[in-house]
């Protein structure tokens, strides 16, 4: 039986930190250049957190300019539910930092961990509390403080990652405008490419693994890229097919930025021309669960993001995990 019930996407808020981290920075650090990093990656510079500044605190800022945007009270929200692999600390949750700091006294909600499709997958996870009908108001955040787990003296991962967050309200759809489907996939055997060893029950903190720099982002980064580059592209792909679209139906393709060139392959094979795709990994580098409601916001500054767009959504991240999204945008 159809649902009953479709949800929306009805407001938006993002926030990166001010603080800028420039090629011409990393230059300085690294055995790098401006001109690789460009053309390999396509990043020119990265927002970066000040010192003692963490994900719940940008967090709170996108959330906040999110219910301002609505304009309705934080008491208003039922469920949160952040995407971050940066949280604040093990436990509690970051959702749980971010429902007592913005006052959201009647919410409950947990963290999601899927890395770069940390936003898609919590997004997912309010479209499908409101679908139920168990909430009417759900926020889906991604956020990362990505520098809090890189090694600036490791250049193949440095280079790519930046600060940021961003947030989404779901409500029930009052129109045809609303998140149409989405495919979410998961390929453990990836886990090895993308990870950082230390800190959980596997390796507990110790001086070692402090000193064997296990605290850190480790990547394959070639095997991230292919499988990046193929899955993106197969998602997309697929939920477009399952609901009758192709490539050239579609409005807007938000893809993860995670390097220019992966979003490149995957937008050809999916027969996007450049107007079609958003691009502002320039600006932001890689924020992980920030990239697509910061892609999203670009699009509306940019007055390239219309109410009844039919937006197309696609991350792939450690785990591995994948997702696309389907969606006319609502608001
Ligand atoms: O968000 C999800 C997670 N991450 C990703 O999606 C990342 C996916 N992978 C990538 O984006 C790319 O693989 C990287 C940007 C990480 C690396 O680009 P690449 O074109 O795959 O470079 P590579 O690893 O094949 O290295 C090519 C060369 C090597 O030198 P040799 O062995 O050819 O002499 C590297 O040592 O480039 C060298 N290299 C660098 N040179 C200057 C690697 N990093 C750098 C650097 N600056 N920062």
């Amino acid at each position: 039986m159809a649902n009953l019930v479709r949800a929306k996407i009805s407001a938006l808020g993002t926030y990166v930190p001010p603080r800028l981290l420039t090629n011409a920075d990393l230059e300085k650090m690294v055995e790098t250049s401006n001109e690789w990093i460009i053309e390999r990656t396509g990043i020119r510079q990265r927002h970066i957190v000040d010192k003692g500044v963490a994900t719940s605190d940008l967090a709170v800022e996108a959330a906040q300019k999110t219910l301002q945007e609505r304009g309705i009270p934080a008491t208003e929200i039922e469920a949160i539910f952040v995407g971050t692999v940066t949280p604040d600390m093990l436990f509690p949750a970051t959702a749980c930092i971010v429902q007592d700091k913005i006052g959201a006294k009647g919410a409950w909600g947990y963290d999601i961990s899927a890395a770069c499709s940390g936003f898609v997958y919590s997004l997912q996870t309010a479209v499908k509390f409101v679908e139920s009908g168990a909430h009417k108001r759900v926020l889906a955040i991604g956020a990362d403080v990505m520098t809090s787990i890189i090694n600036y003296q490791d250049r193949a991962t440095c280079i790519i990652f930046g600060d940021g967050a961003g947030a989404v309200l779901v409500e029930p759809a009052t129109d045809d405008n609303y998140v149409i489907d989405f495919i979410h996939e998961v390929d453990g055997s990836g886990a090895c490419s993308l990870f950082m060893p230390g800190g959980g029950s596997r390796n507990p903190t110790t001086h070692e693994t402090v000193e064997k720099k296990m605290h850190y982002v480790h990547q394959d980064g070639q095997a991230v890229f292919k499988y990046a580059v193929r899955k993106m592209a197969e998602a997309s792909e697929a939920v477009l097919s399952r609901n009758g679209f192709k490539g050239s139906d579609v409005s807007l393709f938000v893809p993860h930025q995670a390097n220019k060139r992966i979003i490149k392959s995957a937008a050809d094979r999916l027969g996007l021309k450049d107007e079609r795709i958003i691009i502002n990994i320039d600006e932001f580098g890689n924020t992980t669960a920030g990239t697509i409601p910061l892609a999203l916001e670009s699009a509306r500054q940019q007055g390239r993001l219309k109410k009844g767009d039919l937006v197309l959504i696609a991350a792939v991240g450690a785990g591995f995990t994948v997702g696309a999204t389907l969606l006319r945008w609502a608001c």
